[in-house]
């Protein structure tokens, strides 16, 4: 796996997110873990993917899943050991697949050796330096140092008994580090020069919009509301996505390039345009970064073809490729999405679905989304499960909601705990393989009952099965060498018909208007979302065809 090849394996590849906890429990404990998913690589392996991404496996107090770090040279106790780690990544290779951590470095555990030194230290002293401490406002400085807020909810600041304010944009275990501080950015290349040095394949780069604060820490200001039907504009904002944060990345990329072999990161940016997401992957920083606007797109044949547009034109000028992301960790999975008819799916609280659910819609459309977003010029991210066709588990009862984001938003936010319950892989009763035999705990969030249909015992073989439709996918994926990265040529459609030829002799076709579609005469099928019948395609369904003389539209 050491070779650099010509074209990196990161420009056309197929990333299977793992979310550690809910993939696959190995130790029986009700909790995913690297012993499980070292027994699943061969299912992996045989589903076709390129790559996974793990969600954080270091040390940590679980306060946000992972995502509060105390060591990041350390693998959590509930997950495995380093050791095994380095087992994994040498069982993942032998498999042909890469192995892409997650690191987060906007923020780290208040458990973290660091912030407990910087506790103990006390106001003004250089422990707190690394954190951002301030004196809060007012008189008796009861006030927070400014009116940022927390995107679980709440302000953005927590007193301690000292006197002092920190900064946490996130939950309050999660206190944010300072990058105007050296030792955040040699620990940070240290911690990757250990990774890296153990065999990992890249990382995702969690909150990469977030390092940098305005000087000052100026409030917040009301943004300017977009104007519909103009094009989206970058507003100055004094935490998100500051032009200093790049040269952080730029170090970053000069680290991975210590390393044999075509190593990758990938950002978790949100950016206003894409003009903005594309300063990430410009040639001397970042590799790649999730495309969330294709994920928030509404099931709308215009509004997917601009951000395909869009996200090729920006992404190219700066010679990175796109990827493409349906769903991930953080939001309603995309069948339960999609399932809800008009636009409004997206709209509302940012992880609660609106409106009536239409289970069959979504799946429809799920299953035409995967053919689109594997045909399109680039790399794709699969979430774990998606190609069970899982929905969001949306009637979770209270008592077992874990998110932060469920009590700091004081129960008016779900949370995200509906996207990330464990999988089921066989059998017809919870943990349904998800866990061993003799386990000793239920899964960590309750499966649904009805999961016997959706386990990957009972979709494999069975052709009209999400998993099957995913497998038949990644494997012409791999074989076509239209797919993957390159380009891609319009063609004349009626609205609401989305096609496009990619060369040589490939065609892909999604229909998301009312009407059938009849599909070109000289074409032949090697898949579709649905079967097609009389040469026409149905509403929500999408084909990939082999095709011969066919002209691209004007563009
Ligand atoms: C983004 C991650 O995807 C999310 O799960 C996490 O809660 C926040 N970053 C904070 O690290």
């Amino acid at each position: 796996m050491s070779q650099p090849s010509k074209a990196p394996w990161w420009r056309s590849a197929v990333i299977y997110q793992v979310y550690i906890r809910s993939f696959a429990d190995g130790s029986g404990d009700g909790v995913g873990d690297i012993a499980g998913i070292r027994s699943r690589l061969p299912y992996l392996k045989s589903l076709g993917v390129d790559a996974i991404w793990i969600n954080p496996w270091f040390k940590s107090p679980q306060a946000d899943h992972g995502y509060d770090v105390s060591d990041y040279r350390a693998i959590d106790e509930l997950f495995g050991t380093v050791a095994e780690a380095e087992q994994l990544v040498a069982e993942a290779h032998r498999h042909g697949i890469r192995v892409v951590p997650d690191i987060v470095p906007n923020h780290t555990s208040d458990q973290h050796a660091w912030f407990r030194a910087a506790l103990a230290a006390g106001p003004g002293s250089p422990e707190r330096e690394r954190y951002i401490f301030r004196p809060g406002l007012g008189p008796d400085g009861t006030l927070p140092p400014n009116n940022w807020v927390s995107e679980f909810g709440g302000p953005a600041w927590t007193r301690l008994p000292d006197g002092d304010w920190y900064l946490h944009l996130f939950a309050p275990e999660q206190p944010d580090l300072d990058w105007n501080h050296p030792d955040v950015h040699a620990e940070f290349e240290d911690v990757l020069r250990f990774w890296f040095g153990r065999g990992v394949d890249g990382f995702r780069v969690d909150v990469a919009h977030g390092l940098v604060k305005a000087p000052g820490l100026p409030d917040l200001t009301p943004r300017p509301d977009p104007v519909p039907g103009e094009p989206r504009r970058h507003v100055d904002h004094p935490h998100w996505d500051r032009d200093e944060v790049h040269d952080i990345f730029r170090a970053w990329r000069k680290v991975a390039d210590e390393f044999p072999g075509d190593r990758c990161f990938v950002a978790e940016a949100w950016a206003d345009t894409p003009e903005r997401l594309a300063a990430y992957v410009r040639a001397d920083t970042l590799h790649t970064a999730f495309n969330f606007d294709f994920l928030t797109a509404s099931w709308d044949a215009e509004e997917l073809r601009t951000v395909v547009d869009d996200s090729l034109a920006m992404l190219g000028a700066v010679g990175a490729p796109a990827t493409w992301v349906l769903s991930n960790h953080d939001v309603v999975r995309h069948p339960s999405r999609y399932g809800r008819r008009g636009a409004g799916h997206w709209a509302g609280a940012r992880y609660a679905p609106d409106g009536p659910l239409d289970p069959a819609l979504g799946i429809r459309r799920a299953r035409a989304a995967a053919l689109l977003s594997l045909a399109l010029p680039g790399s794709v991210y699969v979430y774990q499960g998606e190609e069970l066709g899982l929905p969001e588990v949306e009637d979770l009862p209270e008592s077992v909601r874990q998110d932060p984001m469920w009590e700091r938003t004081g129960h008016t936010d779900p949370g995200r705990d509906g996207c990330r319950v464990p999988l089921p892989w066989s059998g017809q009763r919870t943990p349904f393989g998800f866990s061993p035999d003799d386990a000793t705990a239920e899964p960590w969030l309750p499966q649904p009952a009805s999961w016997h249909e959706l386990t990957v015992e009972a979709q494999t073989g069975d052709p009209a099965s999400v998993l099957e439709l995913y497998r038949a996918a990644l494997r012409l994926r791999r074989a076509h060498p239209a797919l993957g990265d390159g380009t891609l040529a319009w063609l004349d459609t009626p609205p609401g018909v989305l096609a496009f030829r990619r060369d040589p002799g490939f065609v892909c076709v999604v229909n998301l208007s009312a009407a059938p579609y009849p599909l070109p005469g000289d074409s032949r099928v090697l898949l579709g979302s649905a079967p097609v019948e009389d040469g026409v395609l149905g509403t929500d369904h999408a084909v990939w065809l082999e095709i011969q003389d066919v002209q691209p539209s004007t563009p």
